[in-house]
C-alpha cells in the first residue's frame, strides 16, 4: 500500500491510506468471482476490499490484531462468509492455510507497514515521536528497538544498520550509541535518537539532505524488531506448494533488500521447474500512482505463476 516506501518520509501525506497498485495486484491476480484469494498483509484492508468487490473470497492475514478487528468491524459485516480473518504471521501461513480447506487462486503480499502503524503513538516509528522506542508491530513480540540499542555491540548494531537500512554511516552511528550507552547516556525516544543520528552526520561533515538523516537507522531498526526479511522469505517459501496449477502469487516490496529475496526465490523455483513469471521485470506503479501517491515510488511487484 502507499503507506510505506523503502525510505520513509513522515511529511509526505501522513494521514493519507491509499493501497498501493490495487488495479495492478487485481489484474495480476486474475481474479475471479467465487474463487478464494490470500491476502497476507491486510493492513488498512485495501486490497482485500478490491478483491471482495471483484466477486473473489479472502482469506485475510495480519499479524497487528488492530488490522483484523477493523476489517472485523468494516468489512465482514459487507462481505460475510467471503471473508476470513485471521491474526498471525504470515511466516507459518503455508502450515496455516491448508486448515482452510478451500482451493487458493491467489495470494498477494504487501509488505512492510501500513501508515496506521506508522503514525500510531507509541510504535515509535515517528522522527518527532516522545515515546518509547518500541517499534513492534505485533504487541507479544518480546524485544523492542530499545532492548536493541541496549543489548547489541557496536558491530551488531553496525551490521542491522548497514543489511537492512544501507546506511553510509552504520558504523561511526554504532560506535557513537555504544559510547553513550557506556556513560548511560543512551538515546530513549524516537526524538532523541533521530537527534543522536543527525548529531552524528553533522559532526562527520553532512548538512542538508532531503530526507531525515535517521530515515535508515529507523527503517533498519524497524525491519529488526519485527524480522520482516525472515517473515516475507518464510512466508513466500511456505505458499509455494500449496499453490495449484495456475494460482498467482503476488509480491509487493518496497525495499531493494527485500525485493532481492524475492526476485531470487522465484527464480529458483522456475529453474526447479515449479512454475514460471508473469514478466521477468518487477511491474512498477504508474506516474499518475506516483504522482498521487508519493510513497508509491518505490514499489516493486513481482509475480509467479504455479504449474
Ligand atoms: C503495507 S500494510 C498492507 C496494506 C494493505 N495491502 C492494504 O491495502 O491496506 C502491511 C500490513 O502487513 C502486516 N504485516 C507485516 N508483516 C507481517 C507478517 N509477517 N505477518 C502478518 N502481517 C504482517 C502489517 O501489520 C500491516 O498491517
Amino acid at each position: 500500500m502507499a503507506e510505506k516506501r523503502e525510505e520513509e518520509n513522515k511529511d509526505d501525506g501522513k494521514d493519507s491510506h491509499f493501497p498501493v497498485m490495487t488495479k495492478e495486484v487485481l489484474e495480476v491476480l486474475n481474479v475471479h468471482p467465487g474463487q478464494w484469494y490470500v491476502d497476507a498483509t491486510l493492513g488498512q484492508g485495501g486490497h482485500a476490499r478490491a478483491i471482495l468487490e471483484a466477486g473473489g473470497s479472502v482469506i485475510a492475514i495480519d499479524r497487528d490484531p488492530k488490522a483484523i478487528e477493523k476489517a472485523r468491524l468494516e468489512l465482514l459485516p459487507i462481505f460475510g462468509e467471503r471473508l476470513r480473518l485471521t491474526c498471525m504471521n504470515h511466516a507459518g501461513m503455508g502450515e496455516f492455510l491448508p486448515s482452510m480447506r478451500v482451493d487458493i487462486s491467489g495470494v498477494v503480499l504487501d509488505s512492510g507497514w501500513s501508515m496506521a502503524q506508522a503514525s500510531e503513538n507509541g510504535a515509535g516509528l515517528s522522527f518527532d515521536a516522545e515515546g518509547p522506542l518500541d517499534m513492534r508491530m505485533d504487541p507479544t513480540l518480546e524485544r523492542t528497538a530499545m532492548d536493541i540499542l541496549e543489548q547489541q555491540s557496536a558491530e551488531e548494531l553496525a551490521a542491522i544498520f548497514s543489511n537492512f537500512g544501507e546506511e553510509p554511516l552504520a558504523l561511526p552511528i554504532s560506535r557513537a550509541l555504544v559510547q553513550s550507552r557506556s556513560r548511560g547516556r543512551l538515546p530513549r525516544t524516537p526524538k532523541e535518537l533521530a537527534a543522536f543520528v543527525s548529531g552524528v552526520y553533522y559532526r562527520k561533515g553532512y548538512r542538508r539532505s532531503r530526507r531525515h538523516p535517521a530515515t535508515r537507522v529507523f527503517m533498519a531498526l524497524r525491519i529488526e524488531v519485527n524480522g520482516e526479511i525472515d517473515s516475507l522469505v518464510r512466508g513466500v517459501s511456505g505458499v509455494r506448494s500449496i499453490l495449484g496449477s495456475g494460482a498467482r502469487l503476488a509480491v509487493l516490496t518496497f525495499h531493494s533488500r527485500e525485493d532481492r529475496e524475492i526476485k531470487h526465490l522465484f527464480r529458483e523455483w522456475v529453474r526447479e521447474g515449479w512454475g514460471r513469471l508473469l514478466q521477468s521485470k518487477p511491474v512498477l506503479p504508474g506516474k499518475a500512482e506516483i504522482e498521487h501517491n508519493p510513497r508509491s515510488r518505490s514499489a516493486k511487484l513481482r509475480v509467479y505463476i504455479a504449474n
